[in-house]
């Protein structure tokens, strides 16, 4: 038998955590995480200075050879994954040795604390590579802003980790991808501009001013514009040019915008005003106003259904005032039903600082069977069976829920919690609490899908 083989047949025998260590990429160790044992940071001696000859073993390079070969990764690659629980950072020995502790590290490493923050981007490498983050890999965020804060948290929806912040955004309003994952959106309230943020860095590469303060964002299907609704003046929705990233025109719509959206074929934006109680529809090939409809009421978040062919069946609509949702026929333009929300019996009412929205809030499953509503009176989301509205299940998860959001898989559902800085997962098929996130200040709009980090 060769060392070699003898090595491998050990692995198992030293922990359980190395036998779960499969889905840490080999490629991203080999070509991002290597590097970061070859650096030379200031004040630092360098990791193959020591650890050529202590645990975790690197193999020495070649003479002359400036990085490993691929035999030598391969074996790097077997020692170092046994030091790292996959899918927790804090949990790996790997990434909290050379850590400061203050940071969340541990106490002592014989080789110096490297990284004073779990911010740092080399850090943020070796957690990638924990969390199976792949070379030109894609990975599912969940975006949380935060409306009486400064930053929007980027949440693992595997672990429900904070994995980074996109900062330097005052008063972010609405936050959405871009199709491809490279760019997230996000009105910016206190500038009053659309700020472009990089996935790659979580940087704002560009501010592009608008025609008024804005509200809400919303993203065309294939990418090419993106639509925010202007909160002041007669109302409007600007168009911005994702390629030239500039503003290309601004829509005259009925009334002061607070939410727009893009309807499921990608062939609509829909603009809801709150002054106005109307619900504005602007074609897409045209970018023009196509029609209107006025309800009783203020016009608060929406969510759509489609037709089996794709076209856009109800528009769903939260109201001012009002505990419970509206159905628009897309078709006729009419509204045909109106559905309140329960009353859970005995359960305290909650009517402070509900800024006249009961329930704000709402999301569809992927799969398109059911439809989740928050309520602000009961602290709690409510599901719905589609297409029929049936009542499924209640779920409490904290003061003042607002916005909702769930990843392509279907699994779980985020819910911002205002009032408890929070966002609260819930598992959907089980319909329980798994998690609390603490976020940062009055979490309200979120967002879900893939970024492209790399
Ligand atoms: C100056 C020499 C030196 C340098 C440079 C150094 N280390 Fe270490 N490392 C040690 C010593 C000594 C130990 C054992 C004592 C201890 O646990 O701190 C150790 C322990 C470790 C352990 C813990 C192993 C275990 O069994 O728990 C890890 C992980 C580690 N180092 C990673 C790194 C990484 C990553 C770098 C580069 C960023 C690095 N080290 C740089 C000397 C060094």
């Amino acid at each position: 038998m060769t060392s070699r083989t003898a090595k491998l047949l050990l692995v198992p025998i030293i922990g359980p955590i190395y036998l779960v260590a499969q889905s840490l990429d080999f490629t991203y160790f080999r070509d991002r995480v290597q590097p970061v044992f070859l650096k030379q940071r200031p004040g630092h001696a360098r990791c193959i200075s020591c650890h050529t000859h202590r645990s975790p073993p690197l193999e020495p390079l070649s003479p002359g050879a400036a990085t490993w070969t691929e035999e030598q990764s391969r074996k790097n690659f077997a020692v170092w994954r046994q030091f790292v629980v996959p899918g927790h950072p804090l949990k790996s020995v790997f990434l909290r040795h050379p850590l400061a502790e203050v940071a969340g590290g541990d106490r002592f490493h014989g080789g110096g604390k490297h990284w004073q923050s779990q911010e740092d981007p080399e850090w943020q490498v070796l957690a990638g590579w924990v969390r199976g983050r792949r070379e030109g890999g894609a990975v599912v965020r969940v975006l949380q802003s935060n409306s009486a804060g400064d930053s929007i948290a980027v949440i693992d929806p595997a672990t429900n980790e904070i994995v980074g912040r996109i900062g330097d955004i005052e008063v972010p309003h609405g936050v959405v991808i871009a199709p491809g994952g490279e760019r997230i959106y996000v009105t910016n309230e206190a500038r009053t501009t659309l700020d472009v943020v990089e996935s790659k860095t979580l940087a704002v590469s560009k501010r592009i001013p608008l025609s008024g303060r804005p509200n809400n964002v919303a993203v065309g299907n294939d990418g090419r514009f993106v639509y925010v609704g202007i909160r002041q003046g007669s109302g409007a929705v600007d168009v911005i040019d994702t390629r030239a990233l500039t503003n290309m025109k601004s829509v005259p719509v009925k009334g002061e915008i607070h939410n727009v959206y893009v309807t499921p074929d990608g062939k609509h934006v829909v603009a809801g005003s709150i002054a106005a109680s109307t619900i504005s529809v602007i074609d897409v090939a045209t970018h023009t106003l196509a029609w209107t409809l006025t309800l009783n009421a203020g016009i608060r978040p929406m969510a759509f259904t489609k037709h089996p062919d794709g076209g856009t069946k109800d528009i769903i609509v939260q109201l001012s005032d009002f505990h419970g949702f509206a159905l628009v026929d897309f078709r006729t333009r009419r509204e045909v039903r109106r559905i309140t929300l329960p009353d859970p019996p005995g359960e305290h009412k909650e009517t402070q600082g509900l800024q006249g929205s009961p329930s704000h809030g709402m999301a569809i499953t992927p799969d398109e069977k059911m439809l989740w509503a928050t309520s602000k009176y009961y602290d709690s989301v409510m599901a719905y069976s589609l297409p029929d509205y049936k009542l499924l299940g209640v779920v409490k998860v904290g003061l003042h829920p607002d916005w909702l959001t769930i990843p392509p898989d279907g699994k779980r559902l985020f819910v911002a919690a205002a009032g408890d800085d929070m966002t609260v997962v819930v598992d959907i098929a089980t319909r329980k609490v798994v998690q609390r996130i603490p976020v940062g200040a009055v979490p309200k709009r979120n967002a879900s899908g893939v970024l492209r980090m790399e």
